[in-house]
């Protein structure tokens, strides 16, 4: 099996340069990572105003990598952060940024007819070579692909946040996707210092589609008045042990996000029962409140 795993990532081509679509929050960190592996980088975003807000999310987060990397080595620490800085370009014109790039990762607001309507773009300007992939977190690849002619370069790479600190990275193939396409995505996300899982384009992929409903039930745990938000973590964390609770990580990641999320499963499939809304996490999102971000969620983070 050793040989057969070799001559597969020998199928794979080479990705040197990165065209990053969306420097939001998730968009900075693949941007960074990628810089951070020796990949040269280009950001794309709607105006300049949210490029220089790119850079300084990536320069705060490097400077904390050197910080622990480089602790004994202040020389060291400012040529690291001097090297990955100078990989990294930005520019709000797509057309120039993906005109010589081996691979698009897209991370920009998740809105299929806005992601269909750029892939459609990008196909007619990037050369052949270029392989196409989506960030999406609940959208079907298979969607977003729809105005693609090509399809064998197609897949999805879904990163999570934060992406500098978490270790992995779905790779999702479509029908159209080709093997070598399949490859070179899985030898990538090595190069990225990633461990790569592969599912089928499914909902969720494989940890949102398990991650989502869980933290949906624990949000219904406390509408029926099951038990306390306080004592549904502490169990999950000391019980299960996970890192930490259900309702600390729904506040984490975003209530409005993860509303947005099951809104969307529901619509492409309603008769699916873990894809049920939870009316208590509407209302909160509903009051203004989406977690830590806004300071309050199920939890108050105001001091
Ligand atoms: P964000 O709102 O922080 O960033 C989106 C960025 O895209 C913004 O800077 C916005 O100006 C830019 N943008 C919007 N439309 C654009 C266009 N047409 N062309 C160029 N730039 C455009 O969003 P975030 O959280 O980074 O999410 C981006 C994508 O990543 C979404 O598809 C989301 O589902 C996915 N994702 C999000 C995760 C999370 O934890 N937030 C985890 C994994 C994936």
């Amino acid at each position: 099996s050793s040989i057969a795993n070799k001559m597969n990532s020998s199928l794979g081509r080479t990705i040197k340069t990165v065209t990053v679509i969306g420097g939001g929050l998730m968009g900075s960190g693949i941007a960074q990572v990628a810089a951070e592996t020796n990949h040269q980088v280009i950001i794309v975003d709607q105006k300049q105003e949210f490029l220089d807000k790119s850079l300084n999310i990536i320069q705060t987060s490097l400077k904390r990598i050197i910080k622990k990397k480089f602790e004994q080595d202040q020389q060291g620490g400012e040529k690291y952060f001097n090297d990955v800085k100078n990989r990294i370009k930005t520019t709000t014109n797509i057309n120039d940024a993906v005109q010589s790039t081996d691979i698009v990762i897209e991370a920009i607001i998740e809105n299929l007819e806005t992601k269909q309507k750029l892939f459609k773009q990008i196909d007619q300007v990037a050369p052949k070579h270029t392989i196409l992939t989506s960030n999406t977190s609940s959208l079907p690849i298979t969607e977003i692909a729809k105005d693609v002619q090509r399809q064998d370069k197609f897949g999805g790479l879904h990163f999570f946040n934060p992406v500098p600190v978490m270790k992995l990275l779905e790779v999702i193939r479509i029908s159209g996707t080709s093997d070598e396409t399949f490859q070179t995505l899985l030898n990538f996300g090595k190069a990225l210092g990633k461990t790569t899982v592969s599912c089928k384009d499914t909902p969720g992929f494989i940890v949102n589609r398990l991650l989502v409903p869980y933290l949906l039930e624990a949000a219904r745990m406390i509408e029926r008045g099951d038990a306390t938000p306080e004592d549904i973590d502490t169990a999950m964390k000391l019980g299960a042990g996970y890192p930490m609770g259900p309702i600390e990580l729904l506040d984490y990641v975003g209530l409005d996000t993860s509303k947005y999320i099951v809104d969307g499963w529901k619509k492409l499939y309603p008769n699916e029962p873990s894809f049920q809304a939870s009316e208590l996490l509407n209302k909160i999102v509903g009051e203004g409140k989406f977690g830590r971000k806004t300071g309050a969620g199920f939890y108050n983070y105001k001091k």
